[in-house]
């Protein structure tokens, strides 16, 4: 059963990523499996250097979400937002 989706945006060596898990699902540790399992595939293929991901500042779950999965913030946040990056290689 499809319980969500991650989706990475190619822009030449940067991939940008986003994902939803559907919300009864949530706290599962799906959201981190998948990111976990995107982040190789991206980096199997070679299709981008660079990740990057943007998440509102008080979406914790997201935040934490990304920083478990090896991206770290970039600087401090901004418009609201908070840019997390993961250089592969
Ligand atoms: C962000 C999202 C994908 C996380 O998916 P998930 O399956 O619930 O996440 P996981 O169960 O894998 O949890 C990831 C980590 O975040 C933590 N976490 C989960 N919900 C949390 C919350 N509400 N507050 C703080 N931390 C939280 C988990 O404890 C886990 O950390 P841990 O391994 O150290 O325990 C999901 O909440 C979602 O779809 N949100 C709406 C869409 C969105 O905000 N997308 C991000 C923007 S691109």
């Amino acid at each position: 059963m499809p319980v969500g989706q991650v989706r990475v945006d190619l822009d030449g060596e940067s991939g940008i990523f986003s994902i939803v898990v559907a919300p009864a699902e949530r706290g599962r540790g799906i959201g981190q499996a998948m990111l976990r399992r995107a982040v190789a595939e991206v980096e199997r293929t070679g299709l981008a250097t660079t990740l990057t991901a943007l998440a509102r500042v008080d979406n914790e779950a997201s935040i934490h979400a990304f920083e478990q999965s090896g991206f770290r913030r970039r600087g401090g946040p901004g418009d609201g937002f908070v840019t997390l990056d993961l250089v592969l290689g």
